[in-house]
């Protein structure tokens, strides 16, 4: 069995990876600041299957230890293990010099800390030194192109997708651990709606993601949760880049 642990099981493409892997032959350990009524009462019918680990990815002190790590895998028949970072926040958007300076801590800390904790935490796990493990890291496009109002989106998107090819250098001459930065594309979630909400603040593209859900080209998240997992869960290793326009 997999043991598959995964960020922002609440909303958008976690909520859909959620849903689809819920279904699957695995274990999962969600770490989400609020679950909803539906998962709560299926990580209740499916036992220890599923574990609900309530956390505010902005606070360091709240996020999972090697420790607990340990022990959801302790009895489990695991044959993989799968770390998928897909918490993110898009705010705050606007000139720099105007943002708000929470919101920047908290950007930093959800896109970018929390990824680099969590797998130095997993890691460190005794009996994960000596399973498969995969990690995921969802990235953007916005890791690679600048874009005029989303300066910390970018930078934590640039900074998490560095920190994982370091990683994946790690383990260059090792099989055992693979590590992608995976660009899932625009898809239409709660993210897109706070980004076509910036009408008051420095953004010049604005009209720009506004046509994009104007002419469909938005994807579903479940489509996209699907594609994932396909291509980094249940089959090979083939990459999923999806192009940002
Ligand atoms: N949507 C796009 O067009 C797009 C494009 C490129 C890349 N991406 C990337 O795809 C991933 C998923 O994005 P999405 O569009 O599905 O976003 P979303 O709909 O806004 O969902 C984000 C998830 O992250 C969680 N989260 C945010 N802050 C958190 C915190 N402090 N502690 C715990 N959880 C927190 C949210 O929880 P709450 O429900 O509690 O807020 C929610 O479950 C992100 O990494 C994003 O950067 C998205």
């Amino acid at each position: 069995m997999k043991a598959i642990i995964l960020t922002g099981t609440s909303n958008g493409l976690g909520k859909s990876l959620f849903d689809r892997l819920s279904k699957e032959d695995a274990s999962l350990f969600c770490i989400a600041r609020r679950f909803l009524p539906y998962q709560e009462e299926l990580a209740q019918a499916a036992g220890s299957r599923i574990h609900l680990r309530r956390a505010d990815l902005s606070r360091t002190d709240e996020l999972p230890t090697t420790e607990e790590f340990q022990r959801f895998l302790d009895g489990r028949d695991c044959r993989e293990v799968i770390l998928v970072h897909n918490a993110a926040v898009i705010e705050p958007i606007g000139a720099v010099g105007q943002l708000d300076p929470r919101k920047i801590s908290e950007a930093l800390q959800v896109n970018l800390a929390a990824p680099i904790l969590l797998t130095n935490a997993l890691l460190a796990a005794d009996t994960v030194a000596s399973l498969p493990v995969k990690i995921l890291f969802i990235s953007s496009g916005a890791a690679k192109r600048p874009r005029d109002g989303w300066s910390v989106y970018c930078a934590t998107k640039a900074g998490g997708e560095m920190f994982f090819h370091v990683l994946a250098e790690q383990f260059q001459d090792n099989d055992r651990v693979s590590v992608h930065n995976v660009d899932p594309g625009i898809m239409d979630t709660s993210m897109q709606e706070t980004i076509r909400s910036a009408t008051h603040v420095h953004f010049p593209q604005l009209e720009r993601f506004v046509q994009f859900k104007e002419q469909g080209m938005l994807a579903s998240p479940d489509d996209v949760a699907a594609a994932i997992i396909n291509e980094y869960m249940l089959a090979g290793q083939k990459e999923y880049p999806r192009e940002t326009p």
